[in-house]
Protein backbone atom coordinates (compact mmCIF):
# COMPACT_ATOMS: atom_id res chain seq x y z
CA UNK A 1 0.00 0.00 0.00
CA UNK A 2 0.65 3.86 -0.34
CA UNK A 3 0.63 6.54 2.15
CA UNK A 4 -2.32 7.84 -0.16
CA UNK A 5 -5.71 5.81 -0.78
CA UNK A 6 -7.71 6.36 -3.33
CA UNK A 7 -10.33 7.36 -1.38
CA UNK A 8 -8.66 10.81 0.13
CA UNK A 9 -7.51 8.63 2.58
CA UNK A 10 -3.83 8.28 4.48
CA UNK A 11 -2.30 5.41 5.62
CA UNK A 12 0.05 5.17 8.43
CA UNK A 13 3.51 4.00 8.70
CA UNK A 14 4.38 0.76 10.62
CA UNK A 15 7.83 -0.77 9.24
CA UNK A 16 8.22 1.02 6.34
CA UNK A 17 4.78 -0.03 5.34
CA UNK A 18 1.96 2.20 5.33
CA UNK A 19 -1.09 0.84 6.60
CA UNK A 20 -4.88 1.28 7.62
CA UNK A 21 -6.23 0.59 11.03
CA UNK A 22 -7.13 -3.09 11.75
CA UNK A 23 -10.64 -2.03 12.55
CA UNK A 24 -10.38 0.29 9.42
CA UNK A 25 -11.62 3.32 11.17
CA UNK A 26 -9.89 6.62 10.10
CA UNK A 27 -10.48 10.43 11.68
CA UNK A 28 -11.85 12.97 9.00
CA UNK A 29 -9.50 16.18 9.21
CA UNK A 30 -11.67 19.36 8.37
CA UNK A 31 -9.88 22.54 7.61
CA UNK A 32 -10.84 25.35 9.78
CA UNK A 33 -10.36 27.90 6.67
CA UNK A 34 -13.39 26.36 4.32
CA UNK A 35 -14.07 23.16 7.28
CA UNK A 36 -13.53 21.43 3.36
CA UNK A 37 -12.94 17.71 3.99
CA UNK A 38 -9.03 17.57 3.97
CA UNK A 39 -7.80 14.09 4.67
CA UNK A 40 -8.79 11.30 6.78
CA UNK A 41 -5.80 8.75 8.96
CA UNK A 42 -6.23 6.04 10.59
CA UNK A 43 -7.67 6.01 13.89
CA UNK A 44 -5.14 3.36 15.74
CA UNK A 45 -6.06 0.74 18.31
CA UNK A 46 -4.06 0.41 21.44
CA UNK A 47 -3.36 -2.91 20.22
CA UNK A 48 -1.84 -1.21 17.01
CA UNK A 49 0.24 1.19 19.04
CA UNK A 50 1.74 -1.59 20.59
CA UNK A 51 2.61 -3.43 17.85
CA UNK A 52 4.63 -0.06 16.21
CA UNK A 53 6.11 0.82 20.00
CA UNK A 54 7.41 -3.06 20.13
CA UNK A 55 8.49 -2.77 16.43
CA UNK A 56 10.77 0.22 17.42
CA UNK A 57 12.31 -1.12 19.70
CA UNK A 58 13.23 -4.07 18.66
CA UNK A 59 15.41 -2.65 15.86
CA UNK A 60 17.02 0.19 18.23
CA UNK A 61 20.13 -1.64 18.98
CA UNK A 62 21.08 -2.35 15.39
CA UNK A 63 20.14 1.51 15.14
CA UNK A 64 22.12 2.51 17.75
CA UNK A 65 25.02 0.06 16.50
CA UNK A 66 25.01 1.87 13.23
CA UNK A 67 27.71 4.43 12.30
CA UNK A 68 26.76 8.27 13.57
CA UNK A 69 27.91 9.68 10.11
CA UNK A 70 25.69 6.89 8.21
CA UNK A 71 22.81 8.63 10.62
CA UNK A 72 23.84 12.30 9.46
CA UNK A 73 23.98 11.30 6.03
CA UNK A 74 20.29 9.71 6.41
CA UNK A 75 19.03 13.04 7.99
CA UNK A 76 20.51 15.47 4.86
CA UNK A 77 18.73 13.18 2.43
CA UNK A 78 15.51 13.41 4.52
CA UNK A 79 15.88 17.43 4.31
CA UNK A 80 16.52 17.08 0.67
CA UNK A 81 13.70 15.14 0.00
CA UNK A 82 11.43 17.26 2.28
CA UNK A 83 12.62 20.68 0.19
CA UNK A 84 11.76 18.49 -2.84
CA UNK A 85 7.99 18.34 -1.60
CA UNK A 86 8.03 22.13 -0.36
CA UNK A 87 5.09 22.92 -2.58
CA UNK A 88 3.01 19.54 -1.72
CA UNK A 89 3.82 19.91 2.13
CA UNK A 90 3.29 23.51 2.08
CA UNK A 91 -0.54 23.04 0.37
CA UNK A 92 -1.01 20.26 3.05
CA UNK A 93 -0.36 22.29 6.19
CA UNK A 94 -2.14 25.30 4.68
CA UNK A 95 -5.36 23.35 4.27
CA UNK A 96 -4.68 21.35 7.47
CA UNK A 97 -3.84 24.21 10.24
CA UNK A 98 -5.25 26.73 7.89
CA UNK A 99 -1.54 28.75 7.61
CA UNK A 100 -1.40 31.11 4.58
CA UNK A 101 0.59 28.75 2.10
CA UNK A 102 3.60 31.59 2.07
CA UNK A 103 4.32 30.82 5.57
CA UNK A 104 2.91 26.89 5.59
CA UNK A 105 6.16 26.73 2.64
CA UNK A 106 8.29 28.73 4.89
CA UNK A 107 7.55 26.41 7.54
CA UNK A 108 8.69 23.39 5.42
CA UNK A 109 11.81 25.23 4.52
CA UNK A 110 12.93 26.06 8.41
CA UNK A 111 12.39 22.59 8.63
CA UNK A 112 14.92 20.99 6.19
CA UNK A 113 17.11 23.75 7.33
CA UNK A 114 16.71 22.54 11.30
CA UNK A 115 17.35 18.96 10.19
CA UNK A 116 20.60 19.67 8.24
CA UNK A 117 21.84 21.83 11.45
CA UNK A 118 20.89 18.89 13.40
CA UNK A 119 22.85 16.28 11.20
CA UNK A 120 26.06 18.29 11.30
CA UNK A 121 25.41 19.17 15.22
CA UNK A 122 25.32 15.68 15.95
CA UNK A 123 28.34 14.36 14.62
CA UNK A 124 29.81 16.61 17.23
CA UNK A 125 28.06 14.99 20.24
CA UNK A 126 31.10 13.59 22.60
CA UNK A 127 31.85 11.98 25.80
CA UNK A 128 34.74 13.06 28.80
CA UNK A 129 37.30 11.54 30.55
CA UNK A 130 37.73 12.23 34.12
CA UNK A 131 41.17 11.05 36.46
CA UNK A 132 40.24 9.98 39.68
CA UNK A 133 42.68 12.39 41.25
CA UNK A 134 40.72 15.20 42.02
CA UNK A 135 38.60 13.31 45.13
CA UNK A 136 40.17 12.43 48.20
CA UNK A 137 41.24 8.87 48.35
CA UNK A 138 41.17 8.13 44.72
CA UNK A 139 44.02 8.25 42.09
CA UNK A 140 44.93 8.82 38.87
CA UNK A 141 44.99 5.15 37.84
CA UNK A 142 41.13 5.58 38.42
CA UNK A 143 39.93 6.74 35.20
CA UNK A 144 36.19 7.33 34.13
CA UNK A 145 35.24 7.06 30.54
CA UNK A 146 31.92 8.92 30.14
CA UNK A 147 30.19 7.73 26.96
CA UNK A 148 27.16 9.26 25.54
CA UNK A 149 24.31 6.81 24.80
CA UNK A 150 20.67 6.93 23.49
CA UNK A 151 17.58 6.46 25.51
CA UNK A 152 16.06 3.73 23.55
CA UNK A 153 12.54 4.54 22.36
CA UNK A 154 11.65 8.16 22.06
CA UNK A 155 7.87 8.73 21.67
CA UNK A 156 7.63 11.84 19.93
CA UNK A 157 4.47 13.95 20.68
CA UNK A 158 3.83 17.03 18.23
CA UNK A 159 0.86 19.84 18.52
CA UNK A 160 -1.24 21.62 15.53
CA UNK A 161 0.38 24.57 14.57
CA UNK A 162 4.17 23.54 13.78
CA UNK A 163 2.33 19.92 12.18
CA UNK A 164 5.91 19.61 10.50
CA UNK A 165 8.26 21.56 12.36
CA UNK A 166 7.53 20.83 16.17
CA UNK A 167 7.64 17.48 14.78
CA UNK A 168 11.23 17.11 13.10
CA UNK A 169 12.72 19.63 15.78
CA UNK A 170 11.98 16.12 17.79
CA UNK A 171 12.56 13.38 15.65
CA UNK A 172 15.89 14.71 14.20
CA UNK A 173 18.00 14.99 17.14
CA UNK A 174 16.54 11.42 18.24
CA UNK A 175 17.45 9.86 14.89
CA UNK A 176 20.99 11.44 14.82
CA UNK A 177 21.76 9.71 18.58
CA UNK A 178 20.81 6.43 17.60
CA UNK A 179 17.25 6.64 19.35
CA UNK A 180 14.01 5.00 17.27
CA UNK A 181 10.99 6.90 17.36
CA UNK A 182 7.35 6.45 17.59
CA UNK A 183 6.05 9.54 16.72
CA UNK A 184 2.48 10.83 17.05
CA UNK A 185 1.22 13.51 15.64
CA UNK A 186 -1.46 15.85 16.36
CA UNK A 187 -4.34 14.75 14.54
CA UNK A 188 -5.45 18.12 13.12
CA UNK A 189 -1.97 18.72 11.47
CA UNK A 190 -1.74 14.34 10.72
CA UNK A 191 -1.31 14.46 7.02
CA UNK A 192 1.20 17.00 6.86
CA UNK A 193 3.09 14.90 9.74
CA UNK A 194 2.68 12.28 7.41
CA UNK A 195 4.06 13.30 4.60
CA UNK A 196 6.83 14.68 6.31
CA UNK A 197 7.37 11.01 7.01
CA UNK A 198 7.13 10.10 3.48
CA UNK A 199 10.47 12.37 3.21
CA UNK A 200 11.89 10.10 5.62
CA UNK A 201 10.71 7.32 3.81
CA UNK A 202 12.00 8.48 0.45
CA UNK A 203 15.26 9.01 1.96
CA UNK A 204 16.54 5.48 2.82
CA UNK A 205 14.74 5.31 6.56
CA UNK A 206 15.78 1.66 7.78
CA UNK A 207 12.55 -0.61 8.56
CA UNK A 208 11.15 0.23 12.27
CA UNK A 209 13.54 3.04 13.29
CA UNK A 210 10.37 5.32 13.27
CA UNK A 211 7.11 4.22 13.33
CA UNK A 212 4.10 6.35 13.18
CA UNK A 213 0.80 5.94 15.42
CA UNK A 214 -2.36 8.35 14.72
CA UNK A 215 -5.66 8.32 16.71
CA UNK A 216 -6.69 11.05 19.29
CA UNK A 217 -4.30 11.45 22.20
CA UNK A 218 -7.65 10.87 24.60
CA UNK A 219 -7.22 7.19 23.10
CA UNK A 220 -3.86 6.01 22.45
CA UNK A 221 -1.47 8.79 24.21
CA UNK A 222 -2.12 7.15 27.86
CA UNK A 223 -1.34 3.87 26.83
CA UNK A 224 2.19 5.49 24.75
CA UNK A 225 3.39 7.24 27.92
CA UNK A 226 3.10 4.53 29.67
CA UNK A 227 4.21 1.65 27.57
CA UNK A 228 7.32 -0.41 29.38
CA UNK A 229 9.22 -0.31 25.83
CA UNK A 230 8.94 3.89 25.74
CA UNK A 231 12.78 5.15 27.46
CA UNK A 232 11.94 9.06 26.91
CA UNK A 233 9.47 11.47 25.87
CA UNK A 234 9.93 14.23 24.18
CA UNK A 235 5.99 16.62 23.74
CA UNK A 236 4.90 20.14 22.82
CA UNK A 237 1.66 21.04 23.23
CA UNK A 238 -0.55 22.57 25.72
CA UNK A 239 -0.05 22.66 29.46
CA UNK A 240 -2.63 20.87 31.10
CA UNK A 241 -1.49 18.02 28.57
CA UNK A 242 1.73 18.35 29.26
CA UNK A 243 1.30 18.15 33.05
CA UNK A 244 -1.00 14.70 32.45
CA UNK A 245 1.92 12.98 30.62
CA UNK A 246 4.27 13.71 33.29
CA UNK A 247 2.16 12.41 35.96
CA UNK A 248 1.75 9.27 34.00
CA UNK A 249 5.32 8.52 32.77
CA UNK A 250 7.16 6.70 35.09
CA UNK A 251 10.84 7.00 35.64
CA UNK A 252 12.22 8.24 32.34
CA UNK A 253 12.94 11.79 30.80
CA UNK A 254 10.37 13.70 29.98
CA UNK A 255 10.70 16.88 28.03
CA UNK A 256 7.76 19.06 27.90
CA UNK A 257 7.41 22.47 25.87
CA UNK A 258 3.79 23.67 26.77
CA UNK A 259 1.94 27.35 27.11
CA UNK A 260 2.97 30.88 27.28
CA UNK A 261 1.67 33.92 28.45
CA UNK A 262 4.33 35.86 26.99
CA UNK A 263 4.53 39.48 27.80
CA UNK A 264 6.02 42.53 25.99
CA UNK A 265 7.26 45.39 29.04
CA UNK A 266 7.26 48.71 27.21
CA UNK A 267 9.17 51.28 29.14
CA UNK A 268 9.11 55.04 28.31
CA UNK A 269 12.42 55.30 26.81
CA UNK A 270 11.49 52.58 23.98
CA UNK A 271 11.35 53.20 20.27
CA UNK A 272 7.69 53.30 20.26
CA UNK A 273 7.03 52.51 16.38
CA UNK A 274 9.67 49.27 16.75
CA UNK A 275 8.10 48.49 19.81
CA UNK A 276 4.45 48.32 18.11
CA UNK A 277 5.60 46.65 15.14
CA UNK A 278 7.15 43.79 16.67
CA UNK A 279 3.87 43.73 19.45
CA UNK A 280 1.70 43.60 16.59
CA UNK A 281 3.63 40.49 14.90
CA UNK A 282 4.47 38.90 18.08
CA UNK A 283 1.02 38.88 19.02
CA UNK A 284 -0.86 37.94 15.69
CA UNK A 285 0.94 35.93 13.56
CA UNK A 286 -0.81 33.23 12.88
CA UNK A 287 -3.41 34.20 14.99
CA UNK A 288 -1.99 34.47 17.73
CA UNK A 289 -2.12 30.28 17.94
CA UNK A 290 2.09 30.03 19.27
CA UNK A 291 3.43 29.58 22.13
CA UNK A 292 5.82 32.40 21.97
CA UNK A 293 2.81 34.81 20.77
CA UNK A 294 3.45 38.16 22.84
CA UNK A 295 0.34 37.41 24.98
CA UNK A 296 0.06 40.49 26.82
CA UNK A 297 2.02 44.03 27.31
CA UNK A 298 2.45 45.72 30.07
CA UNK A 299 3.58 49.65 29.28
CA UNK A 300 4.62 52.29 31.16
CA UNK A 301 1.02 54.32 31.84
CA UNK A 302 2.79 57.81 30.22
CA UNK A 303 3.42 56.29 27.07
CA UNK A 304 0.84 53.58 26.90
CA UNK A 305 -1.34 56.09 24.59
CA UNK A 306 0.40 56.76 22.13
CA UNK A 307 1.85 52.75 21.74
CA UNK A 308 -1.69 51.82 21.83
CA UNK A 309 -2.32 54.22 18.89
CA UNK A 310 0.84 52.86 16.84
CA UNK A 311 -0.28 49.44 17.84
CA UNK A 312 -4.21 50.06 16.50
CA UNK A 313 -2.97 51.85 13.57
CA UNK A 314 -0.63 48.86 12.48
CA UNK A 315 -3.84 46.25 13.34
CA UNK A 316 -6.32 48.14 11.45
CA UNK A 317 -3.86 47.42 8.27
CA UNK A 318 -3.94 43.61 8.77
CA UNK A 319 -5.41 41.53 6.68
CA UNK A 320 -8.83 39.38 8.06
CA UNK A 321 -10.05 36.56 6.56
CA UNK A 322 -8.92 33.05 4.98
CA UNK A 323 -6.18 31.73 4.63
CA UNK A 324 -6.45 31.03 1.11
CA UNK A 325 -6.75 34.82 0.67
CA UNK A 326 -3.56 34.98 2.07
CA UNK A 327 -4.75 37.35 5.36
CA UNK A 328 -2.85 38.15 8.18
CA UNK A 329 -5.34 37.10 10.54
CA UNK A 330 -6.74 33.72 9.53
CA UNK A 331 -9.50 31.72 11.12
CA UNK A 332 -8.26 30.33 14.46
CA UNK A 333 -7.89 25.88 14.52
CA UNK A 334 -11.53 25.48 15.73
CA UNK A 335 -15.00 27.10 17.41
CA UNK A 336 -13.91 25.51 20.80
CA UNK A 337 -10.67 27.94 20.86
CA UNK A 338 -12.30 31.09 19.01
CA UNK A 339 -15.14 30.68 21.65
CA UNK A 340 -12.60 30.90 24.59
CA UNK A 341 -10.65 33.30 22.89
CA UNK A 342 -14.44 35.43 23.28
CA UNK A 343 -15.11 34.19 26.39
CA UNK A 344 -12.07 36.01 27.47
CA UNK A 345 -13.24 39.25 25.48
CA UNK A 346 -16.05 39.19 27.37
CA UNK A 347 -14.99 38.51 30.51
CA UNK A 348 -12.99 41.42 30.10
CA UNK A 349 -15.04 44.03 28.87
CA UNK A 350 -17.75 43.18 31.74
CA UNK A 351 -14.89 43.91 34.27
CA UNK A 352 -14.40 47.07 32.63
CA UNK A 353 -11.91 46.97 30.13
CA UNK A 354 -11.49 49.16 27.39
CA UNK A 355 -12.12 47.55 23.80
CA UNK A 356 -9.86 49.94 21.80
CA UNK A 357 -10.29 47.84 18.57
CA UNK A 358 -13.09 44.77 18.30
CA UNK A 359 -12.30 42.19 15.67
CA UNK A 360 -14.68 40.52 13.10
CA UNK A 361 -16.07 37.21 14.89
CA UNK A 362 -17.91 35.00 12.42
CA UNK A 363 -17.52 31.25 13.61
CA UNK A 364 -14.47 30.54 14.00
CA UNK A 365 -12.80 33.67 11.98
CA UNK A 366 -12.25 36.21 14.92
CA UNK A 367 -10.61 39.69 14.08
CA UNK A 368 -7.72 41.05 16.43
CA UNK A 369 -8.98 42.96 19.46
CA UNK A 370 -7.39 45.23 21.68
CA UNK A 371 -8.37 45.35 24.98
CA UNK A 372 -7.01 48.19 27.17
CA UNK A 373 -7.14 49.20 30.95
CA UNK A 374 -6.97 45.56 31.40
CA UNK A 375 -6.57 44.44 35.19
CA UNK A 376 -5.38 42.23 37.54
CA UNK A 377 -9.16 40.62 37.83
CA UNK A 378 -9.57 39.75 34.65
CA UNK A 379 -9.18 36.20 33.35
CA UNK A 380 -7.04 37.62 30.56
CA UNK A 381 -4.66 39.31 32.12
CA UNK A 382 -2.86 35.94 33.17
CA UNK A 383 -5.12 32.94 30.82
CA UNK A 384 -3.41 31.96 27.45
CA UNK A 385 -5.89 32.91 24.99
CA UNK A 386 -4.02 31.32 22.07
CA UNK A 387 -5.89 33.50 19.74
CA UNK A 388 -5.83 36.99 18.01
CA UNK A 389 -6.60 39.30 21.54
CA UNK A 390 -4.27 41.35 22.95
CA UNK A 391 -4.60 43.02 26.54
CA UNK A 392 -2.92 45.56 27.55
CA UNK A 393 -1.97 46.37 31.17
CA UNK A 394 -0.58 50.20 32.52
CA UNK A 395 2.30 49.87 34.95
CA UNK A 396 3.47 52.81 36.82
CA UNK A 397 7.38 51.53 36.74
CA UNK A 398 9.23 48.79 36.07
CA UNK A 399 8.95 46.69 39.07
CA UNK A 400 5.10 46.75 38.96
CA UNK A 401 6.15 44.62 34.97
CA UNK A 402 8.41 42.77 37.61
CA UNK A 403 5.90 41.33 39.83
CA UNK A 404 3.01 41.16 37.34
CA UNK A 405 5.61 38.45 35.56
CA UNK A 406 6.56 36.84 39.01
CA UNK A 407 2.97 35.54 39.60
CA UNK A 408 2.48 34.77 35.92
CA UNK A 409 1.86 30.89 36.19
CA UNK A 410 3.84 30.69 32.75
CA UNK A 411 7.35 31.30 32.10
CA UNK A 412 8.66 31.00 28.38
CA UNK A 413 9.78 34.01 27.12
CA UNK A 414 8.74 38.15 27.71
CA UNK A 415 10.35 40.86 26.10
CA UNK A 416 11.58 44.49 27.05
CA UNK A 417 11.10 47.40 25.06
CA UNK A 418 13.90 50.35 26.20
CA UNK A 419 17.11 51.97 25.07
CA UNK A 420 18.99 51.90 27.92
CA UNK A 421 20.23 47.99 27.81
CA UNK A 422 21.54 48.83 31.46
CA UNK A 423 18.27 49.24 32.57
CA UNK A 424 16.93 45.81 30.46
CA UNK A 425 19.83 43.84 31.81
CA UNK A 426 19.02 44.27 35.24
CA UNK A 427 14.74 43.54 34.79
CA UNK A 428 16.07 40.85 32.62
CA UNK A 429 17.86 39.16 35.60
CA UNK A 430 14.91 39.59 37.96
CA UNK A 431 12.16 38.00 35.67
CA UNK A 432 11.88 33.79 35.82
CA UNK A 433 11.32 32.93 32.24
CA UNK A 434 13.29 30.61 29.82
CA UNK A 435 14.35 33.70 27.48
CA UNK A 436 14.43 37.49 27.79
CA UNK A 437 14.10 39.28 24.34
CA UNK A 438 15.46 43.02 24.37
CA UNK A 439 13.86 44.81 21.51
CA UNK A 440 12.57 42.31 19.52
CA UNK A 441 9.22 40.01 19.74
CA UNK A 442 9.45 36.97 21.73
CA UNK A 443 9.85 34.12 19.61
CA UNK A 444 11.95 30.57 18.90
CA UNK A 445 14.16 30.39 16.46
CA UNK A 446 17.15 30.61 15.16
CA UNK A 447 16.30 26.95 15.90
CA UNK A 448 20.42 26.35 17.17
CA UNK A 449 19.35 28.85 20.38
CA UNK A 450 18.43 26.91 23.79
CA UNK A 451 14.29 27.12 23.68
CA UNK A 452 12.82 26.61 27.20
CA UNK A 453 9.95 27.42 29.33
CA UNK A 454 9.93 27.36 33.40
CA UNK A 455 7.01 26.98 35.42
CA UNK A 456 4.11 26.07 33.67
CA UNK A 457 5.86 26.31 30.55
CA UNK A 458 7.78 23.09 30.37
CA UNK A 459 10.79 21.23 31.42
CA UNK A 460 13.80 20.63 30.20
CA UNK A 461 15.33 22.27 27.09
CA UNK A 462 14.90 22.07 23.10
CA UNK A 463 17.07 24.05 20.48
CA UNK A 464 19.16 22.14 18.03
CA UNK A 465 22.23 21.10 19.93
CA UNK A 466 19.89 21.19 23.79
CA UNK A 467 17.12 18.79 22.00
CA UNK A 468 20.04 16.46 21.20
CA UNK A 469 21.75 17.09 24.84
CA UNK A 470 18.52 15.74 26.03
CA UNK A 471 18.18 12.72 23.76
CA UNK A 472 21.10 11.11 25.39
CA UNK A 473 22.89 9.62 29.05
CA UNK A 474 25.93 9.34 30.04
CA UNK A 475 27.21 6.08 30.45
CA UNK A 476 30.27 5.49 32.37
CA UNK A 477 33.10 2.50 32.38
CA UNK A 478 35.63 3.33 35.05
CA UNK A 479 39.04 1.94 34.48
CA UNK A 480 41.29 0.66 37.62
CA UNK A 481 44.37 0.52 36.60
P1 LIG B 1 -2.59 19.65 22.93
O1 LIG B 1 -4.06 19.60 22.83
O2 LIG B 1 -1.97 19.56 24.26
O3 LIG B 1 -2.05 18.46 21.99
C1 LIG B 1 -0.70 18.24 21.78
C2 LIG B 1 -0.45 16.80 21.41
O4 LIG B 1 -0.72 15.96 22.52
C3 LIG B 1 -1.34 16.29 20.28
O5 LIG B 1 -0.58 15.42 19.50
C4 LIG B 1 -2.41 15.51 21.03
O6 LIG B 1 -3.05 14.53 20.25
C5 LIG B 1 -1.54 14.88 22.09
N1 LIG B 1 -2.23 14.35 23.26
C6 LIG B 1 -3.44 14.68 23.77
N2 LIG B 1 -3.68 13.94 24.90
C7 LIG B 1 -2.60 13.15 25.09
C8 LIG B 1 -2.24 12.17 26.06
N3 LIG B 1 -3.04 11.83 27.08
N4 LIG B 1 -1.06 11.54 25.94
C9 LIG B 1 -0.22 11.84 24.92
N5 LIG B 1 -0.50 12.74 23.97
C10 LIG B 1 -1.68 13.40 24.06
O7 LIG B 1 -1.97 20.98 22.28
P2 LIG B 1 -2.34 21.67 20.89
O8 LIG B 1 -3.77 22.10 20.93
O9 LIG B 1 -1.91 20.83 19.74
O10 LIG B 1 -1.39 22.95 20.94
C11 LIG B 1 -1.81 24.11 21.64
C12 LIG B 1 -1.06 24.28 22.94
O11 LIG B 1 0.28 23.89 22.80
C13 LIG B 1 -0.99 25.70 23.44
O12 LIG B 1 -1.17 25.74 24.83
C14 LIG B 1 0.41 26.16 23.11
O13 LIG B 1 0.91 27.18 23.90
C15 LIG B 1 1.16 24.91 23.27
N6 LIG B 1 2.36 24.91 22.43
C16 LIG B 1 3.56 25.08 23.04
C17 LIG B 1 4.71 25.10 22.31
C18 LIG B 1 6.05 25.31 22.94
O14 LIG B 1 7.05 25.07 22.28
N7 LIG B 1 6.14 25.73 24.18
C19 LIG B 1 4.65 24.91 20.93
C20 LIG B 1 3.41 24.73 20.34
C21 LIG B 1 2.27 24.72 21.11
P3 LIG B 1 -4.49 14.86 19.56
O15 LIG B 1 -4.23 15.96 18.60
O16 LIG B 1 -4.86 13.59 18.93
O17 LIG B 1 -5.40 15.27 20.67
O1 LIG C 1 4.11 27.52 19.24
C1 LIG C 1 5.25 27.37 19.68
C2 LIG C 1 6.41 27.45 18.82
O2 LIG C 1 7.51 26.84 19.45
C3 LIG C 1 6.68 28.88 18.47
O3 LIG C 1 7.68 28.97 17.52
O4 LIG C 1 8.32 31.33 17.88
O5 LIG C 1 9.00 30.12 15.82
O6 LIG C 1 6.62 30.77 16.17
P1 LIG C 1 7.91 30.38 16.80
Amino acid sequence: MTLRQQNGQFNTLLNNEWVESGSGETIKIYSPDDHALTGEVPALSQEEVDTAIRSTAAVQENWEASEGHERSQLLHRWADELEKMTAEIGLMIHKEVGKTLSSAEGEVKRTAELIRHTAEEGLRTHGSFIQGDAFPGASKSTKAMVQKVPHGVVLAVSPFNYPVNLAASKIAPALITGNTVVFKPATQGAVSGLLMVEALVKAGLPEGVLNVVTGRGSVIGDFAVTHPKVDMITFTGGTDTGKHIAGKASMIPVVLELGGKDPAIVLEDADLDKAAKEIVSGAFSYSGQRCTAIKRVMVMDNVADELLQKVQELVKGLKVGKSSEDASVTPMIDQKSAEYVLSLIDDARNKGAVIVEEGLQEKNLLGPTLLDHVTEDMEVAWEEQFGPVLPFMRIANELEAVDLEKRNAYGLQASIFTKNLENAFAIADKLNVGTVQVNGKTSRGPDHFPFLGVKNSGQGVQGIGRSIDSMLRDKVLVLNL
